[in-house]
This record gives structure tokens, C-alpha cells and sequence, in this order.
């Protein structure tokens, strides 16, 4: 039997994930690789009494079908919160519960794209979408990431000539780089996009992860109709519930929403009804900032290290979120730090997979959230000394 397999499963990038599995599976190695937020910041106790409020009270709904675009009270409450933190007048119905926000990626590719359309994005960008996006075929035009944004010349042609679909880009701290775009650059980016049928697709997973704690405007605040937010709850709660959603305009959600029904008729209810409970029986704001201040603390010990120890190299120095890129001094592969690297116990991204064509080569990409302070310091001197062995080797 040979299985004949539809062609677009070949267009998909061989990811570098199980290779990645391998280094997280062994505990010899201290792993900047993944993307894991902390688990010790995961409120284990607080989840566990709202699991068990509403097994009490309501476990006949919870473990009902229920409508496929979500709860309703949670997409209450993440609408009142776009209103209050960013003074955006969300409503309810422009909010569609998801599968954590990578499901946006594959519905929102679904319903705009047709083999060969154009999508743009920044250069580095996120793996996860390069892959879901990937499954439709388009074209994907790249605009290079500067520290401030995209780059807006670059922007600019690229949505003239090539005409994108869609834009997709994550303006607070970006993975791979931790870059964040400038409120000018946001702003920019809505005036060019004003002019053409390409709509803003801002993936906000980092958001609320800013260390000085003070939300920056989105694109869409710009550009209402003309643009989507997805968000999630895998950064601020918990990854493993998978809740998150998509923010869009009433005309793109119907069509979505049709999509989502096709794919799984609706996401867990029983974690939403416990995610609602778990948001509105506790602090959340509080967690958040918790959160917020262990990965400030663990981001600058792990710039510092690089500062002190491996002075050849530049890396990104973040505002929030999990990540920062460093790149490698002239003669040095991305890859071959990543082996030798494995050989002596620490693990690092090499930037190949957040690249539609040859790029990322002399970039490694870093997670400061999940290692721990003594992991982090340990880790980057391992680093520190597989780096230095190669270049005078
Ligand atoms: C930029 C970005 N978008 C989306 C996701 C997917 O997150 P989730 O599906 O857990 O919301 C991630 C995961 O790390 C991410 O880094």
C-alpha cells in the first residue's frame, strides 16, 4: 500500500520539534530551547478548587455539547477586559472561544487563503504559524523585524506589490526576537494598511507579560475594521486548558466561527466554565504580576550573563515575554551550537525554523521563562564554554 497523501502536507517545513523533545525529555540537559512558560507559576491549588466548584454546582452543563463560539460569560469577561485595559469597545459578540490561540492560526489561514495567495509576516517569525499557514499554500512574503517593528519601507512595498491577504505579526514581544514594536511604528503600519484590502492579523500572546506592567496599544485600535487580535490564556493561567480566542470583526467571525464549528463544534466547555470561575473567584491581576516579575528577573540575569560571558555576541534585550535572539559571531553555525551545545548539556533554538527561506543561520533563539535562576546561570555558562571552544577550536 503506498498512501497517497495530499500534496500539501509536503509543504509543510520538517519541524525541528522532535529533535527538541529529545533535549526537554533528558533532565542532564538545561533546556533555553522550548517555550514552556514557568510551571511554578501555574496556580495548581487555585484551578483545583475551581475545577471542584463546578464539578459541584453546574458538572451537568460543563459536560454538555454546548454553542461553538464559547461560553459566553468568558467572552464576556474578555471583552470587558479589552475595554478596561486598552479602552477598546469589545463586545462579546467579536469574541470566538478557540483551542488556545494556535487554533487561530489554522482557522483564520483556512478562511482567507486559496493556494498561491499572499500572506505577510516579520522575518524572523513565529514557527507555529509559519507551519499552520504553510498547510494552505500561499506565498509567504517576509518584511525584516527591527527593534521597533517592521521595517516600513519594506512593509510598505511588500503590501504594494505582493497585496497580502493578510499581515501577521506579533507587535509585544515577538517570538523569536522579544522585539516590540514602537506605538509610532503601530501606528505607521495602519496608515499604509488603510490604503489596501489586506487586513492586520496581531497575534497578542505576550501582551500582558510586559515587565514595566503597561499595556501597549494594538494595531487593530488604528485600524477597527481592518483588523484581528488573538489572545490567550496559556500565558497568564495555563497552557494545558488550551483556552484562548480570536477578536475580530462580525463579518470575518461568522465565517470563522463556520470554520470552527467544522473542525471540532466547540472547545472544551468544562475548562472554559472552569477558567471563568478560576478568573472571577481570584486575583488575576495579581498572578499576572507575579508572573511578570519572575521573567523580568530571569530575562535581565540572562542578558546579563550573556553581557559578561560571551561578549561576541549580540542579543535582543526585551520589554516582556519569554524569549530573546542572540546572534553568533561570523564563522559560527546556529547549528553546530545547537549539537555541540547537546554534547555538554544545554540546549538553545538554532533560528533556521522561524525563516521561510535560508535564513537564521548565525541566530539561536532563547526562553528565560521556564529554566530557574540557578538553571539559567549554570546553563549560560555551560553556553558561555561550548561557544568559546568553537571559535578557537
Ligand atoms: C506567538 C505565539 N502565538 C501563539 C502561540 C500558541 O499559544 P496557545 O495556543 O497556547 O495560545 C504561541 C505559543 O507559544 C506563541 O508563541
Amino acid at each position: 500500500m503506498s498512501y497517497r497523501f495530499a500534496s500539501r502536507i509536503g509543504k509543510v517545513k520538517a519541524s525541528f520539534l522532535d529533535e527538541l523533545f529529545r533535549v526537554s525529555n533528558d533532565p542532564s540537559i538545561i533546556s533555553f530551547a522550548g517555550g514552556l512558560p514557568s510551571s511554578a507559576l501555574i496556580d495548581t491549588g487555585g484551578i483545583a478548587r475551581a475545577t471542584r466548584e463546578v464539578m459541584e454546582e453546574d458538572a451537568g452543563t460543563a459536560l454538555q455539547y454546548t454553542t461553538t463560539d464559547g461560553y459566553l460569560p468568558l467572552r464576556e469577561y474578555i471583552a470587558a477586559r479589552y475595554r478596561t485595559r486598552l479602552g477598546i469597545p469589545a463586545e462579546a459578540a467579536e469574541i470566538q472561544i478557540v483551542n488556545g490561540s494556535q487554533q487561530c492560526l489554522d482557522l483564520f489561514a483556512k478562511i482567507f487563503l486559496d493556494p498561491g495567495d499572499h500572506v505577510g509576516m516579520e522575518r524572523p517569525g513565529y514557527l507555529g504559524a509559519i507551519e499552520a499557514f504553510s498547510l494552505y499554500e500561499p506565498v509567504i512574503d517576509t518584511v525584516p523585524l527591527e527593534d521597533d517593528g517592521p521595517d516600513l519601507l519594506a512593509f510598505e512595498r511588500m503590501i504594494t506589490t505582493a497585496q497580502p491577504k493578510f499581515f501577521y505579526g506579533i507587535p509585544n514581544s515577538q517570538n523569536p526576537s522579544g522585539r516590540t514594536y514602537s506605538q509610532d511604528t503601530r501606528r505607521a503600519i495602519a496608515e499604509i494598511l488603510r490604503e489596501h484590502d489586506t487586513v492586520f492579523y496581531e497575534d497578542d500572546a505576550f501582551g500582558e507579560l510586559f515587565f514595566d506592567a503597561k499595556p501597549r496599544l494594538p494595531v487593530r485600535r488604528y485600524l477597527p475594521g481592518q483588523a484581528v487580535i488573538s489572545g490567550s490564556f496559556s500565558k497568564t493561567v495555563a497552557p494545558g486548558m488550551r483556552i484562548g480566542w480570536m477578536y475580530a470583526p462580525q463579518e470575518i467571525l461568522a465565517k470563522f466561527n463556520i470554520v470552527k464549528q467544522a473542525s471540532d463544534l466547540h472547545s472544551n466547555f468544562l475548562c472554559q466554565k472552569i477558567l471563568h470561575r478560576y478568573l472571577t473567584t481570584t486575583d488575576p491581576d495579581r498572578r499576572i504580576q507575579e508572573i511578570v516579575k519572575v521573567y523580568e528577573r530571569k530575562c535581565r540575569q540572562m542578558c546579563d550573563l550573556f553581557n559578561d560571558l560571551l561578549p561576541e555576541l549580540t542579543h535582543t534585550t526585551p520589554e516582556g515575554g519569554m524569549f530573546l535572539i542572540a546572534t553568533l559571531p561570523p564563522g559560527l553555525s546556529a547549528r553546530a551550537v545547537f549539537d555541540e551545545g547537546v554534547r555538554n548539556k544545554v540546549a538553545v533554538l538554532p533560528g533556521m525554523p522561524f525563516y521561510v527561506d535560508d535564513g537564521g543561520t548565525d541566530t539561536i533563539r532563547l526562553n528565560f521563562s521556564s529554566a530557574s535562576e540557578e538553571q539559567i546561570t549554570e546553563g549560560m555558562h555551560r553556553l558561555s564554554n561550548v561557544i568559546h571552544g568553537m571559535l578557537h577550536a
